[in-house]
């Protein structure tokens, strides 16, 4: 029998992320998602999922340094980026950006375990500034050079604004980078896995997993949550709203999980953000529409917001670009999926699964010229 969506297979074996689908729970590392979520920084969580133990302060220092150092983007990409500002999606230009990135990395072919850290480091520290390029790029405004004064989150949206970031959504940001930064066999890291199996390089697989990111049933819904919130416009809208997509038998992105069956424990956070955001800013609309179509899709399909569905407002909130929402996503899922195409390496085997045959059996050649339109179908 076909396994249509593989929900039975176990396909690797992980020290990175554990999901318990049933109780809501999430950790990485064996650290539960919640206490990383309120304690820990991107740059600790990129160190703890690539060496499975959380870093002291002066390995975390050192890693925040080398992170530093490597935000700026080489010329070749530099120079791609205006056509790929005027020709693109963003996420195509993500995708695209990668894989050129591969040309001058300075590890080259080395697929050493050595070189694939560093470029693992290289592609976490980059994505941000090709992502804040791109998007000063399309807008016709100056370039924004990364500030090595701030951290990850914080400079990734002085990047994107030039200007520097309030401390409040510097931290926001950086909590949704936690909450994103890994989640066991989604479909964009195992996608990263098997091109890693195959050992081909760690450029290919990261490619490979944006390219399974930006659709809609993964990556792509923060940003159709958030085209929903706008759409629905005022929390009084919002139950004739989902009443009629549902009965259109629409789906409602940023609902529904293949893994949980109850509450993501990550949206339990961005809940809470989207509504702090919302009072501190004076913009509590977006929240009320979000928290009145929870209510309604949990009445009607019994179904539980997903980390996308809250992330929508929360980087409205703080000034993300709407169709920048997946690749925020990306620049979190970075730490996760280069720390999975290591994993791949260390003990690897070529992922191959099996399909079940069923078309026409027993069939004989018929050469061309005697082909009729029935005989050739
Ligand atoms: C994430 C998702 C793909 C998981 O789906 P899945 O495990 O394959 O579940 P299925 O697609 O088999 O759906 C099971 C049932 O729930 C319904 N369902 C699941 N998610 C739904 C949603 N968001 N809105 C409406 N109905 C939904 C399906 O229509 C189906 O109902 P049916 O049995 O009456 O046909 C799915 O919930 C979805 O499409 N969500 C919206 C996209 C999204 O938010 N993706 C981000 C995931 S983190």
């Amino acid at each position: 029998m076909t396994d249509k969506g593989l929900e039975e297979v176990v396909a690797a074996s992980t020290r990175l992320s554990d999901v318990d689908g049933r109780a809501g729970r999430l950790w990485y590392v064996g650290y539960d998602i919640h206490e990383l979520a309120a304690r820990s920084t991107f740059e600790e969580g990129v160190y703890l999922l690539h060496n499975l133990r959380l870093p002291t302060e002066a390995e975390l220092e050192e890693l925040n340094e080398r992170l530093v150092g490597e935000r700026e983007v080489s010329r070749f990409l530099a120079e791609l980026m205006p056509t790929l500002a005027q020709q693109t999606s963003p996420m195509s230009m993500l995708r695209t950006s990668v894989s050129a990135a591969s040309a001058y990395d300075p590890d080259g072919w080395d697929d050493s375990p050595e070189a694939n850290e560093r470029k693992a480091m290289r592609l976490i520290a980059k994505t941000p500034t090709l992502i804040a390029m791109y998007h000063r790029m399309r807008t016709g405004q100056e370039v924004v050079p990364p500030n090595a004064k701030l951290p990850h989150a914080a400079n990734f949206l002085y990047m994107l604004s030039g200007q520097e970031p309030e401390q409040e959504d510097a931290a926001a940001l950086d909590t949704t980078l936690v909450l994103y930064a890994d989640h066991t066999m989604n479909a964009s890291t195992f996608t990263a896995r098997v091109i890693a199996s195959t050992l081909a390089d760690m450029f290919s697989a990261i490619t490979g997993a944006i390219a399974a990111l930006k659709g809609p049933l993964h990556g792509g819904a923060n940003e159709e949550a958030m085209k929903m919130l706008e759409e629905v416009g005022a929390p009084e809208r919002a139950e004739a709203y989902v009443k009629a997509k549902l009965a259109r038998h629409e789906r409602i992105m940023g609902f529904g999980h293949r893994v949980y069956k109850t509450e993501d424990p990550r949206a339990t956070h961005l809940r809470r953000l989207s509504q702090e955001i919302g009072e501190r800013k004076g913009d509590p609309r977006w929240f009320e529409i979000s928290a009145e179509i929870e209510r309604v899709v949990g009445e009607e399909k019994g179904l539980h917001p997903n980390v996308d569905f809250y992330a929508a407002s929360v980087y409205h909130l703080l000034g993300i670009p709407h169709d920048l929402m997946t690749p925020v996503f990306a620049l979190a899922r970075m730490s996760g999926w280069t720390a999975h195409v290591r994993e791949q390496y260390a003990d690897n085997r070529l992922i191959r699964p099996e399909s079940e045959y069923i078309g026409p059996r027993n069939q004989r050649y018929v050469p061309i010229e005697e082909r009729s339109a029935q005989a050739a179908r």
